[in-house]
């Protein structure tokens, strides 16, 4: 399974079969270089309907056909746009071919449409079964301690969390997130891309190094994991 940071808070996974976008912001994304007519994809896992998640979904689903995973009232609006979507809900687990995707709970917000006004449900996390290693993507949230229940039942192979603050956690929430959650490799995302979000990822390694048992993998953008 090969994971590659896009930017902001945007991932690609493939297991070499199988190609899952998780919130493919890329137009407007000033850290990222991969162009929304380059980016090839079966599924598009969304965590909420803000801009800068929801990002080239629609373009990207309807050039590739890919299926839109995502919460429930988000589903209905990317339908309505004319993508062929699989509705979710927190809490909630389907089974896919290429193994699973799970609904985790997020403290936030979530809007969608021209203004980013329009109410398109609850903001979530996922958890993706993808090449027999489980990928947890935070999306936008506080710290919460619900975040326990994530590794009380699973072993997460390889977390993203936000640091950046302002929207979400900041780094030393996201170390405190990373201790309840207890993934073996931890990604930080959703810093920099703009001022308000500026943080510096190595103080979040340190403290993970100093503070959790999970590895700290800071990837710059196009950058690659395999695990
Ligand atoms: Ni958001
Ligand atoms: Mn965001």
């Amino acid at each position: 399974m090969e994971a590659t940071f896009l930017g902001h808070s945007a991932v690609r996974l493939s297991d070499g079969q199988t190609t899952i976008l998780i919130d493919p912001f890329l137009t407007g994304n000033p850290q990222a270089t991969l162009k929304p007519e380059e980016v090839d994809a079966d599924y598009i896992v969304l965590t909420h309907g803000h801009g800068d998640h929801v990002g080239d979904t629609v373009a990207i689903a309807l050039r590739t056909k890919a299926i839109c995973v995502a919460t429930y009232e988000l589903a209905l609006w990317l339908q309505s746009q004319g993508c062929e979507v699989h509705p979710m809900g927190i809490g909630g687990a389907s089974d896919f071919p290429f193994g699973s995707v799970r609904y985790t709970i997020a403290h936030h917000s979530s809007g969608a449409g021209e203004l980013g006004d329009r109410y398109v449900g609850n903001p979530a996390g996922v958890i993706i079964d993808l090449g027999a290693k489980l990928i947890h993507h935070a999306g936008d949230t506080a710290l919460t301690y619900d975040m326990k229940l994530i590794a009380e039942r699973f072993e997460i192979d390889l977390a993203f969390l936000p640091i950046g603050s302002n929207f979400t956690m900041d780094i030393d929430d996201a170390v405190t997130a990373t201790g309840f959650i207890q993934p073996k490799r931890v990604v930080p995302v959703h810093y920099n891309t703009w001022p308000p979000i500026a943080a510096d990822p190595e103080e979040f390694a340190e403290k993970v190094r100093a503070r959790t048992k999970a590895e700290p993998v800071v990837l710059a953008p196009m950058e690659s994991i395999k695990i």
